[in-house]
């Protein structure tokens, strides 16, 4: 993939055909030092922005992304994929338990919300008490710690199933144990089948990974 920031008239070239396959199962670490890319790669990987024009394609499952309707590309940035931020993202004015199935709830029709909501009260109750936060599920995310947060953002992109879990430095605010922790529930989600791609900056994380790449003048290297 080819992607070029235009800052005012002058192009910022950030990626130069990088070319990544990811397989089914696969725990992959992106490599590379600050301001090489990373999060930008993430974000077409999860849709959330779009290469160039003729800058090449995201495919998932076989398809491309540019190929799909609106409404299945929705559905693939909402229920394939889930995202973990460096710094969060929580919404807040919503608690815990609120944070963590909100993704569940878009597209719903009203009707579908009443007919639902109590049993995604349940779905997420139990995955927070998996992750150790049954005890938080009432409070803001202003009152919890940095380990927390990332819990509860791991657990709202785990609410809908995804198939790949996107994570961007997602130990890169925390502490080393507080992080550790985090890790371990990365690799226990990867152990049970989940697919992930990782960024990070720091090799001894991006060990943890089944298979790192190094993220280098726009391009990735093995
Ligand atoms: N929206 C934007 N507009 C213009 N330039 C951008 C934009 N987003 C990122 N850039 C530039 O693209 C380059 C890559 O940014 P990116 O955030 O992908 O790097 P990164 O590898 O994630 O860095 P870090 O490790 O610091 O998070 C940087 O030079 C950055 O300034
Ligand atoms: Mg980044």
């Amino acid at each position: 993939m080819h992607k070029t920031y235009r800052l005012g008239r002058v192009d910022v070239p950030v990626l130069k055909g990088a070319t990544l396959h990811v397989k089914p199962g696969e725990w992959v670490a992106i490599l590379g030092p600050s301001g090489s890319g990373k999060s930008t790669l993430l974000h077409l990987l999860g849709d959330l922005d779009q290469p160039d024009a003729d800058g090449g394609e995201v495919r998932f499952d076989g398809r491309s992304l540019a190929s799909m309707s609106r409404r299945a590309r929705n559905l693939y940035r909402n229920r394939s994929v889930g995202f973990v931020f460096q710094f969060y993202h929580l919404l807040p004015e919503l608690n815990v338990l609120e944070n963590t199935f909100l993704p569940a709830l878009v597209g719903l029709h009203r009707w579908e919300y009443y007919r639902r909501i109590g049993q995604l009260r349940q779905q997420s109750t139990r995955l927070l008490e998996s992750f150790g936060l049954g005890h938080r599920l009432k409070h803001r995310p202003r009152e919890l710690s940095g380990g927390e947060r990332q819990r509860v953002a791991i657990a709202r992109a785990l609410m809908n199933n995804p198939k790949v879990l996107l994570a961007d430095e997602p130990t890169g605010n925390l502490d080393e144990a507080t992080g550790a922790e985090i890790l371990d529930l990365i690799a226990q989600q990867h152990r049970d089948g989940l697919t992930i791609v990782m960024v990070t900056h720091d090799p001894a994380i991006a060990k943890l990974a089944d298979r790192v790449v190094h993220l280098h003048d726009g391009r990735i290297a093995e």
